[in-house]
């Protein structure tokens, strides 16, 4: 079973806590769409719950904003609803993707995930690396990735 990309209609974009990457990569597609004037369903959610409810982190927060992009989303953790209410599952490192794997119940759900470094043209890292314990640099590489990966999915869906 494959998803066929021009079908794609509803992302969500999955990391560890859904307060740096994921949330980040929601905004930096939401501003490209918006660009576009093309309207898809975008979200994002975190594979733990442990900052449920908490506004993303104050420092990706800063380094987004330097580029425009407003994060504005709560995190909530992943639910296997999800599967239902998204054509597209994308995980931001092999940890999620691999646990992404875990909570599928079907060759169907297993269709609908993949890892957002697939979509980089530009870059050839095979992770967006959590940027939680680290200092500026990772947040802007975080930045740059997802800039690159959001190109490069928006090109095969639209
Ligand atoms: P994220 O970053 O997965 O990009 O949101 C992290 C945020 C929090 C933690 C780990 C990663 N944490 O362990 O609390």
């Amino acid at each position: 079973m494959f998803v066929v990309m021009s079908d794609i209609k509803r992302v969500l974009f999955v990391c560890l806590g859904n307060i740096c990457r994921s949330p980040s990569a929601e905004a930096v597609m939401k501003k490209m769409l918006a660009d576009r004037k093309l309207d898809l369903k975008i979200d994002s959610a975190g594979m733990i719950a442990f900052h449920a409810g908490d506004p993303a982190d104050s420092r990706m927060k800063r380094h987004a904003v330097l580029r425009h992009y407003d994060l504005t989303s709560i995190s909530r953790p992943f639910l296997d609803s999800d599967f239902v209410d998204f054509d597209l599952i994308i995980g931001m490192d092999d940890a999620n993707v691999s646990d992404l794997k875990a909570r599928a119940s079907s060759e169907a759900d297993l269709s609908k995930i993949s890892k957002m470094t697939d979509y980089c043209s530009r870059f050839d890292n095979d992770e967006v690396p959590d940027p939680y314990y680290g200092g500026s640099d990772g947040f802007e590489l975080v930045l740059d990735l997802l800039e690159d990966a959001c190109t490069g999915l928006l090109d095969q869906i639209s």
